[in-house]
């Protein structure tokens, strides 16, 4: 069932564990969160970026917001990474939970500028918003930061900004990174908790392919309630198609498109037990 991300975030806030939130494409993506989540009686949310919510348009919002609906557990949708104030409220208008207003390539004063006034245009709509504040590197589907770009979360600034802001969830930069991570992650765990020391609402982690269970664990811990998960599902999803091309080119494409369910499923059943919010539905 729709429930607001903000329910969803602050239950998980309160009883330490996360809820993942996966970017999908497609039905098949919708099938497969919705599946391991309701096999696992868990909350979850579905995300989508702006790119792709353009293409899709109507008919992909209104598929995300229906499979939510109609699953047997509570489940949120969510616009990931938006910095255009037309694609937010288009999100906003069709009736999404919320929305990730993504200042953090502005300077922190435009940041804070942006995440205010999309707020106040979420909470009109009874929606929530997420805000960024650093800036995470790596690269996500056409959009790259490298190294150099990026800026770690500072805890005082952090706290600033989510009070005159009035964002709902805040989503720090601490070593995380978008897409693979091609050395050993390391996350500021140190700098995570001074963050969670000056700021009260759930946090958001970026990122979460290939970060190793443990380092879930310990961002858990620390108070992130929101992990964000597209490159494994994504790379799952390819695979299996890659792999479907070279052997079954005569199949049947339906029963291929429900063994892609069955193949994105697989990896965010891992996810949702990693997370905690296995039974927490
Ligand atoms: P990954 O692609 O590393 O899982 O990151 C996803 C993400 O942060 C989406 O906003
Ligand atoms: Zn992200
Ligand atoms: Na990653």
């Amino acid at each position: 069932m729709l429930t607001s991300t903000k329910d969803l975030l602050e239950k998980a806030q309160k009883y330490s564990y996360a809820v993942g939130a996966f970017n999908l494409y497609n039905l098949e993506g919708a099938k497969a969160v919705v599946n391991a989540a309701e096999a696992d009686h868990s909350p979850a949310m579905i995300q989508v970026l702006p790119h792709v919510l353009q293409y899709g348009g109507a008919p992909l919002m209104a598929l995300f917001l229906e499979a939510a609906d109609s699953a047997k557990v509570p489940m949120s949708v969510h616009l990931d990474h938006c910095e255009e104030q037309a694609i937010i409220e288009m999100a906003l208008e069709a009736g999404i939970q919320s929305v990730l207003a993504d200042g953090s390539k502005f300077s922190y004063p435009e940041n804070l500028a942006f995440t205010a006034q999309m707020t106040a245009l979420a909470h009109g709509k009874g929606a929530t918003v997420e805000a960024e504040i650093g800036r995470i590197s790596g690269t996500e589907d056409g959009m790259t930061v490298s190294e150099k770009e990026a800026k770690m979360t500072d805890p005082y600034q952090a706290r600033e900004f989510v009070e005159k802001s009035g964002v709902d969830f805040l989503a720090v930069t601490i070593g995380n990174v978008h897409g693979q991570y091609y050395s050993e992650p390391r996350l500021d765990f140190e700098r995570l908790a001074r963050v969670r020391q000056q700021v009260e609402i759930p946090l958001v982690l970026h990122g979460a392919s290939g970060l190793p269970a443990l380092m879930i664990q310990r961002a858990i811990e620390l108070g992130v309630c929101k992990f964000n998960v597209n490159t494994e599902v994504r790379q799952k999803y390819l695979q299996f198609w890659r792999e479907y091309g070279k052997t079954n080119s005569q199949g049947d494409l339906l029963d291929c498109q429900k063994a892609s369910t069955g193949a994105m499923q697989e990896i965010i059943a891992q996810k949702i037990r990693l997370f905690g919010s296995a039974g927490k539905a």
